[in-house]
């Protein structure tokens, strides 16, 4: 294991004031996500999609890195580049998802097991020859009546710990995500207490396979009340509990945390991130590795004419790449809303 290189390329991915832009939705995920804009969902679509952020003009100062699908990153750019090269130019880490998705767990109905270890250490070195220098492995923690169990705890936190093991022999850098599930009406607590457990197993049995936490990336869930919960967490209780919970969980010398966006707002992602960066140091940095939240509003804006529509859809993904580039060192004011391109 390179040491030094994993520490580096850690480093960077959270260097102050960016952000990692998550653009490796399955090819379900984005089905789904172009037919709530009603485009159809080809693979010249997808890649013009991806073109559209990947391509944006100075996307660099927001952007430390991006999360790519296993299609994405054997595609080209509409100026002929191959994306990770196109990244790598703008000084961008290319990354790529390496999960192959969740499967039911075991004798445990409602939770999920997430699959992709067979053939990982093959797959890992290709992805390093076409670039990739991180990976990320996507867990699913659900909460419900009896959910989470320590089985759907543990099993996926060991595995996230075996993808860590073998990323880091390949020279990438893991971005070890274990999304507690936002769906649902649990309580604020409820949150806390899933995350503190899944966190705390998952340090756990990355310590058991000696991953090299300097050299790795924790992407995290905020802990915040269901979405359908009667009472919503305001941005300053999102803050306290998580950063509570980040401190009683994650050992210091990680490289950083970043956190999905999950299904909450655009603003409303941004403006949790930057409450949590007011609060002061923390020991690693918080920053954001968002889909949807970065996006969204370009999404929207492109689905209404393909062809004409790149430019004001890349300037409202610019937009919130940049309010969340403050969030990221707790420089956001929700006044700075006032100023955006782009109305929905
Ligand atoms: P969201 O920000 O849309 O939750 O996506 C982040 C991600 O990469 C989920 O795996």
């Amino acid at each position: 294991m390179d040491k030094n290189a994993l520490k580096a390329t850690a480093k960077a991915m959270v260097s102050a004031g960016k952000g990692i832009l998550a653009a490796d939705e399955s090819s379900s995920t984005s089905e789904k996500r172009f037919a709530s804009v009603g485009v159809p969902c080809t693979e010249e679509n997808r890649r013009q999609y991806r073109d559209l952020f990947l391509a944006a003009p100075n996307v660099e100062k927001y952007i430390s890195g991006v999360i790519l699908h296993e299609e994405t990153i054997k595609q080209n750019a509409n100026d002929g580049t191959a994306f990770p090269v196109l990244l790598q130019k703008k000084g961008i880490i290319p990354g790529i998802k390496v999960d192959k998705g969740t499967k039911d767990l075991g004798l445990h109905p409602g939770e999920k097991i997430t699959e992709g270890l067979d053939g990982l250490r093959e797959r890992l070195q290709e992805f390093y020859k076409l670039g990739a220098r991180f990976a990320k492995w996507r867990a699913v923690i659900t909460i419900g009546k009896g959910m989470p169990t320590m089985a759907c705890i543990h099993a996926n936190a060991h595995a996230l710990a075996r993808y860590a093991a073998l990323c880091q022999e390949a020279g990438l850098v893991p971005m070890v995500e274990p999304e507690v599930l936002i769906d649902g009406d649990h309580t604020l607590e409820q949150s806390y207490k899933a995350t503190l457990a899944t966190l705390k197993k998952t340090f756990e049995e990355m310590a058991d396979q000696d991953v090299y936490l300097p050299g790795a990336i924790l992407k995290a869930s905020m802990v915040i009340a269901g979405k359908s919960a009667k009472k919503q967490t305001s941005p300053k209780d999102v803050a306290k509990w998580t950063v509570k919970c980040l401190k009683a969980a994650v050992p210091k010398d990680l490289a950083g945390v970043v956190f999905l966006s999950g299904g909450q707002g655009d603003e409303q992602s941004t403006a949790n991130l930057n409450e949590m960066n007011k609060l002061g140091k923390t020991p690693w940095p918080l920053s954001f590795s968002y889909a949807r939240a970065l996006q969204n509003p370009a999404l929207k804006i492109w689905a209404k004419d393909l062809a004409k529509n790149v430019s004001p859809a890349r300037d409202a993904f610019l937009f919130r790449a940049k309010m969340n580039g403050l969030a990221a060192v707790g420089k956001y004011a929700d006044s700075m809303e006032k100023g955006r391109p782009y109305s929905l």
